[in-house]
């Protein structure tokens, strides 16, 4: 670190961001048009937490996350992102902070090999924060690692999730937003990204995700909060939800 006295904005921020959590969610709300479908949230995920959001279809899960990434356009409360409000920003400068997003849909670039859908993504290394080479995705991905050259739009639905985590790794993430890594991919596939998300988790990556798989959740997971209709109706550790029958049978379906 710097002697004291030496300018550097960048280490002011770094250690603001180490007094305050990572990520904040202060009274978020969001609107679609006049719908309101986010009502007050208040969600944190300290440095190196891996954090569940769950909740049934349609409990705004991916609004939360599109919010955060200033996806979602009427939004009303306060998200402050490593000692920043980033509340008003445009995607691109909140990504360039340091927040990977991985959305439901994917959206990997169908006509680029493997390896060109993880080169376009590459960013400089962060002070502070894991940062990945190809050949490191590659042994984090084994799969991918097997077909560099083919086009990603001939992979299957399972690889094409591994390569949108590969990819938003690749622009060396503070923090990671994945929007359910387990949905629609196949058992094997799943085990194979709950396996991922613990090693980013040993690397000291901090994650969001959302999760309908309480199971998924129990393994990767240190805490998690259950939506319900917009509004969070739990919040505590994994063992405190896997104890709660009620949230789970009422909230989960499980
Ligand atoms: N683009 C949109 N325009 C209007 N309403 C939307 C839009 N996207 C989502 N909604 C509505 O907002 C609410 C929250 O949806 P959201 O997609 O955030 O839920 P979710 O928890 O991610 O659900 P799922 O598990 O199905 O992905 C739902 O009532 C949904 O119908
Ligand atoms: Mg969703």
């Amino acid at each position: 670190m710097s002697a004291a006295g030496t300018a550097n904005p960048a280490g002011v921020a770094l250690a603001a961001a180490a007094s305050e959590p990572l990520l904040e969610l202060r009274d978020l709300e969001a609107f679609y048009g006049d719908a309101q479908v986010l009502f007050g949230l208040n969600i944190t995920v300290g440095a190196g937490e891996v954090v569940a959001l769950m909740g049934r279809n349609g409990a705004g899960k991916s609004t939360t996350i599109t919010s955060v990434m200033g996806l979602v356009a009427r939004r009303r409360g306060t998200i402050r992102f490593a000692g920043r409000d980033i509340t008003a920003l445009e995607p691109f400068r909140i990504s360039r902070l340091g927040l990977g997003y991985v959305p439901e849909d994917r959206r990997i670039f169908t006509d680029l090999t493997v390896l060109e859908n993880m080169e376009v993504a590459r960013r400089p290394a962060r002070p502070g924060v894991p940062s990945w080479s190809v050949a490191q995705l590659f042994a984090l991905f084994p799969n991918l690692a097997e077909m560099p050259d083919r086009p990603a739009g001939q992979i299957s639905g399972g690889e094409q999730q591994m390569l949108t985590v590969a990819r938003t790794l690749m622009g060396n993430p503070r923090l990671v937003l994945l929007d359910e890594p387990s949905e629609g991919v196949a058992p094997l596939i799943v085990e194979q990204m709950a396996a991922t998300i613990v090693t980013l988790k040993k690397q000291g990556l901090s994650v969001l995700l959302s999760e309908q798989n309480l199971g998924f959740a129990a393994a990767v997971c240190d805490r998690a909060y259950v939506l319900e209709k917009g509004q969070i109706c739990f919040s505590g550790t994994m063992a405190e939800l896997a104890g709660n029958e009620a949230v789970r049978g009422r909230y989960l379906g499980v």
